[in-house]
């Protein structure tokens, strides 16, 4: 059979688990937060405390009038320790999944967001040679317990990201942290080689791609063989590279056929595929050029282009001849102003590339929430709403971002 993809465009918001939910004790992640040095700023501690509070999530997407919501079911909740599965939390994911479908959502579920068990961490992580396996086992009792009522998996999110910090995104400092922290997670838990996700030495980015490319295509396995008409796929972190120089356009090119080449081929077979976009980077004859002055940068200091989103957009569905998903797009800022402009220009002319008949079957922000963002820890923001943490309420406010993203899906006819 094959997969029946939505008779109508998703309009979402995303998530993930270690980022909102709290108390994700038995994650790799928390585990490389604890240690020193880590990478980490600070802990993910209670986050949005989300798995309390998911009703409220749920709300709050309703409210913006959206049909669906993107949120990572956590292999370490469900397996905390090896052979041990942990029928509440499975529950858990149950109640959100009816949670969802009781107020017009479709659950888009993705079945690894960059943490995994401590445990499969200790064991080396993606580098294990069974590990195509034991994630393929997690995929099977996901898929068993909610499959029914979801409307797309995604495998794994962003497992491009290794290499495209690898291509010269971070300076030597983060890399010699990165190192430093997961020597000291190996130490610490006493084993041959604690390896995650996404804290990556520079010298197993290949091996890790390649771990990446067999679980991904064992769990696409692994969920067809539960439900076979649900569309499955990954989700990739794509830069719009372009350039200003014909040097540039050099260095452009091969840092896309680097990054994307691999997955171009590992994604085929696929329904789909996941495009996730934050920014353009421009190459110039010494490679990616700087915001400009007078350019409107994101929290971090990239400036902000909004095409960028639709170029990424356009360029996977015609490198991988597959439809894409927006699994995630948004900017990091404390200026919401910002972010109601960058969604007014973003987001009308991924319609107009849906008219124009690429096939584009949904769009989901990031984020629902002012979450943890992992090395960043709080400090950055890419929330439609706000948390209150400060005051320990951890209320939920929308921000004027919230009603301009409502107000965008309540007037686009697709
Ligand atoms: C990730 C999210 C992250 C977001 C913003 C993406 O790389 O999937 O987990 O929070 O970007 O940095």
């Amino acid at each position: 059979m094959t997969a029946i993809l939505p008779d109508h465009f998703l309009w979402g918001a995303s998530t993930a688990g270690h980022q909102v939910d709290g108390g994700d004790t038995a994650a790799d992640t928390t585990f490389l937060e604890s240690v020193s040095p880590s990478v980490f700023k600070e802990p993910a501690g209670d986050a949005c405390r989300s798995w309390e509070r998911w009703a409220d999530d749920l709300d709050l997407i309703k409210g913006m009038g959206l049909n669906s919501y993107r949120f990572s079911v956590e292999w370490a909740r469900i397996e905390p320790e090896e052979g041990n599965v942990d029928q509440d939390a499975l529950d858990h994911y149950d109640r959100m999944v009816d949670g969802c479908l009781e107020r017009g959502i479709d659950p888009a579920i993705t079945l690894c967001h960059f943490t995994i068990p401590s445990w499969f961490a200790a064991k080396g992580g993606w580098l294990n040679h069974d590990a195509p396996a034991m994630f393929a086992d997690e995929c099977v009792r996901v898929l068993d317990r909610i499959g029914d009522r979801v409307a797309l998996a995604v495998t794994f999110n962003e497992p491009d990201l290794p290499r495209i910090l690898d291509n010269g995104s971070l300076p030597q400092e983060a890399v010699d942290l990165q190192r430093a922290c997961i020597n000291a997670a190996t130490k610490k838990a006493g084993v041959k080689q604690y390896r995650s996700g996404n804290v990556v030495i520079p010298e197993e980015v290949t091996q890790l791609e390649f771990g990446f490319i067999r679980a991904h295509r064992a769990a696409v396995q692994a969920v067809r063989s539960v439900r076979p008409e649900l569309p499955v796929g990954l989700s990739l972190a794509v830069i719009d590279e372009s350039y200003r120089t014909e040097e540039g356009k050099k260095l452009a090119m091969a840092k896309r056929r680097s990054c994307y080449g691999p997955w171009a081929q590992a994604v085929q077979g696929d329904d789909f595929v996941g495009v996730q976009n934050y920014e353009r980077e421009i190459f110039g004859d010494d490679g990616p050029v700087p915001a400009q002055p007078g350019e409107e940068v994101n929290e971090t200091g990239t400036a902000l282009h909004p095409e960028s989103l639709v170029n990424a957009v356009n360029y996977i569905h015609h490198l991988t001849g597959l439809p894409v998903v927006v699994t995630e797009h948004g900017v990091s800022t404390q200026d919401d102003e910002l972010r109601c402009r960058f969604l007014k220009a973003s987001i009308p002319p991924l319609i107009e590339l849906v008219r124009d008949g690429v096939p584009v079957l949904g769009y989901f922000h990031w984020s629902l929430l002012d979450n943890y963002e992992w090395i960043s820890a709080f400090d950055v923001h890419f929330g439609l709403c706000s948390v209150d943490r400060e005051h320990g309420t951890f209320d939920r406010t929308p921000k004027k971002s919230a009603g301009v993203y409502r107000d965008i899906v309540a007037n686009t006819v697709i």
